[in-house]
């Protein structure tokens, strides 16, 4: 039984590998108790479920509460803030029910005195190894009430001086690695940019010395893409409460008389292995069972994308040229980029228009498509639905449609404003106005982009006094937006980018087929970026293309290095191929051809990090799926002289036998020579690297 329920009083969720109990306290306060291996017996938790006591503290401040409101003597992080008409502004709690229906508990706390429930939702994935977790607020009485924060999760372990891992980014450098100790007050990563943004992410990892192998982890990724907020916090009773939702920063939702509020969903999970078993566990379950199932099972076309090559100046006739070099080089996938749409020639104007222009596509957008699809390559396009140019025709007609607050002028981003998307009419329209271009048109593929942060939270068409709920409706617009257009197109691949990766989160994941992380292609870059972001993303996710030299770090890498680097993920081709050789197009053919024959294990594989950049002279990463092994190395400069490396691989059977080339040579060796000894392999110079494959042979 994945849930026990011990008398309305202790409740323990059970995964294959993993307990997590909770109960009521002495004074009926929800606190959890244990979250961690699998402990078979919970009857041995039953005679005091929350025995904890500290001098001169009183419960609420000593509990390491399940969900905890403002007020009631509580002085941490709380999950819920709430106002009553009389503005009372505590919440004051009995279990009232509790209800088992398969996975599934729900704990619901009755308000003493006010027509108030608070709705706990808990869900087991027992194979999984995981929990989902959310919450919802009934205002079952006739006046209104106001919530001012509502997290979707809170979670507490025992002692403090736990290490909280998240991001510390920027666009064109998502995904730094950044790790805290939280030995007192708060640690707090959050959005207040209107969508996930490129800063920190929804997520939380909270460890004490854990190693990619070792240690015990505890994580939760939040199914939301808009303002957000984690807190780590090490309260001064010796424990660490952690929350995570929806950021309370400009939040704030009238709860009329008989209405619901829910909140996003959290996945949570532990693990006793380090960071690799986390990563295996939420890599395993995104494929398996939140991403959209129609493309879930197919591994992503290598794509090529003409931005680079022509960025605005878009024009039929050298598209196709450029989609028959891209064809010639084993792509799968062409995809035009921003500028094809009308009045579309700098990123000045044309936003909000999503009609092909004629001027560019004077016999329409088919011409390119047939060819393309006669070559035999998917097709694919750019837009930003989001998002409008005051120099464009959709803004001309509907400047009500933009946030915006009076007496203000907007603030531009890129040249651009948000429309609002917490208004149905505009949602609406893009859904006809997208709908028609992918019905008019034989499109494959659409990157959706989103290129401005929400400053101006107001809107003409809604009353001020609702406009603490535009965060969070316009982020529901979105995903109306997206869950329309997948319903009404589901083989349609959706890619999430937002200036790069700003809405990598896994409210994008359960909507969209895949990501781009970072605008930052150069290959040394992005294997830091890369290896952060498969913490908690699967590799089919992470789009990675090899583009020509942008600007960035003004860096000259080998083409094999940039090669490795993109071949890491999912494979996009972004280079100018009008400029390139012949010579170099045929090499990259053959990069593309050993790609195909690893597709399938880099991207539904188990990823090992076996080494990093970080902190090792040397880059390993490995992905292992049934009998095929990948394993990727990067060495970025030789140091005194070194030019032997060993690697130890993980993953492997031990007494398989496994075939693989290194330096010319074919040699078969043991899954336990390779893990155990290693492979020995000589790397020098700046910026080398190798793609060795391993194949399970009959011994
Ligand atoms: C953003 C994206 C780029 C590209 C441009 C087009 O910057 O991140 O990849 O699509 O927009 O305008």
């Amino acid at each position: 039984m994945p849930i026990l329920n011990f008398e309305n009083r202790l409740f323990a969720l059970e995964t294959t590998h993993i307990s997590y109990i909770f109960g009521l306290s002495e004074k009926g306060f929800l606190a959890n108790i244990y979250w961690g291996k699998k402990i078979p017996h919970v009857e041995d938790f039953l005679e005091n479920p929350c025995p904890f006591s500290v001098v001169n503290l009183s419960e609420p401040q000593i509990l390491k509460e399940e969900f905890s409101a403002f007020g009631t003597m509580h002085f941490k992080e709380t999950a819920l803030k709430v106002t009553f008409s009389d503005q009372v502004r505590d919440f004051r709690y009995r279990l009232s029910e509790c209800q088992v229906e398969n996975e599934r508990l729900e704990l619901i706390l009755q308000d003493e005195f006010y027509p108030f429930r608070i709705h706990l939702f808990y869900e087991v994935f027992p194979e999984a190894d995981l929990i989902r977790r959310w919450s919802s607020a009934e205002n079952t009485g006739s006046e209104p009430i106001v919530i001012e924060r509502f997290c979707s999760a809170q979670f507490g372990l025992p002692g403090t001086g736990y290490t909280s891992l998240n991001y510390n980014g920027r666009w064109g450098a998502e995904f730094l690695e950044q790790s805290d100790p939280v030995t007192v007050g708060k640690k707090v990563h959050e959005s207040l940019y209107g969508l996930t943004a490129h800063t920190a992410n929804p997520v939380f990892l909270v460890h004490k010395n854990a190693t990619e192998t070792t240690g015990d982890v505890y994580y939760g990724a939040l199914s939301y893409s808009g303002n957000f907020k984690v807190t780590v916090e090490a309260v001064n009773a010796g424990f660490t409460n952690i929350l995570i939702g929806m950021n309370d920063t400009d939040f704030s939702w009238r709860l009329n008389a008989g209405e619901t509020f829910t909140t996003p969903v959290v996945y949570a999970g532990y693990s006793d292995g380090g960071f690799e078993k986390m990563t295996h566990t939420l890599h395993s379950f995104a494929l398996e069972q939140l991403i959209p199932r129609e493309l879930a099972d197919k591994p992503l076309p290598v794509l090529y994308n003409s931005w680079y090559s022509t960025t605005f100046s878009v024009r039929c006739s050298e598209q196709i040229e450029l989609a028959r070099r891209a064809a010639a080089m084993g792509v799968e996938l062409f995809v035009v980029d921003d500028g094809w749409f009308i009045g579309r020639n700098d990123d000045t104007a044309g936003l909000g228009d999503w009609y092909v222009d004629p001027e560019k596509f004077p016999n329409g957008m088919n011409e390119l498509i047939d060819e393309v699809h006669r070559l035999g390559m998917k097709f694919g396009l750019w837009i930003e639905p989001e998002m409008v140019n005051p120099k464009s025709r959709l803004f001309s007609k509907h400047p009500e449609w933009v946030l915006s607050y009076p007496n203000r002028e907007i603030l531009m981003g890129r040249n651009q404003y948000e429309l609002d998307m917490a208004n149905p009419e505009v949602v609406d329209y893009l859904i006809q106005v997208l709908d028609e271009l992918l019905s008019e048109n034989a499109i494959d593929y659409i990157k959706w982009d989103m290129n401005r942060y929400l400053s101006e939270a107001g809107s003409p068409t809604r009353e001020p006094r609702q406009w603490k709920e535009l965060h969070f409706r316009s982020t529901e617009g979105v995903y109306r937006l997206a869950e329309e257009l997948k319903k009404r197109h589901p083989k349609v691949e959706l890619e999430a980018c937002a200036s790069g990766g700003g809405r990598v989160d896994y409210g994008a994941l359960e909507r969209f087929d895949e990501y781009w992380p970072s605008d930052n292609t150069d290959p040394l870059d992005r294997l830091f970026i890369q290896e952060a972001y498969s913490y908690f993303y699967p590799v089919k996710y992470m789009r990675a293309w090899l583009t020509d030299d942008f600007g960035m770090n003004q860096r000259k890498l080998p083409l094999a290095f940039s090669m490795h680097s993109s071949m890491c993920g999912a494979l996009g081709i972004g280079i100018d191929l009008n400029r390139a050789s012949d010579e170099k197009l045929q090499e990259i053919a053959g990069y593309i051809a050993d790609y195909k024959k690893i597709r399938n294990t880099v991207q539904f594989g188990d990823l090992y990090r076996l080494s990093s950049l970080k902190n090792a002279p040397l880059q390993a990463v490995q992905y292992v799926l049934d009998g095929q092994s990948a394993l990727f190395l990067f060495l970025d400069h030789e140091r005194f002289g070194e030019t032997w490396h060993t690697v130890k691989l993980r993953g492997l059977k031990e007494n398989a036998v496994y075939e693989y080339e290194l330096e010319g040579k074919i040699l078969r060796k043991t899954g336990a020579y390779l893990m155990q000894f290693g492979l020995a392999l000589h790397m020098k110079g700046d910026y080398d690297s190798r793609l060795i494959i391993f194949t399970e042979k009959e011994a």
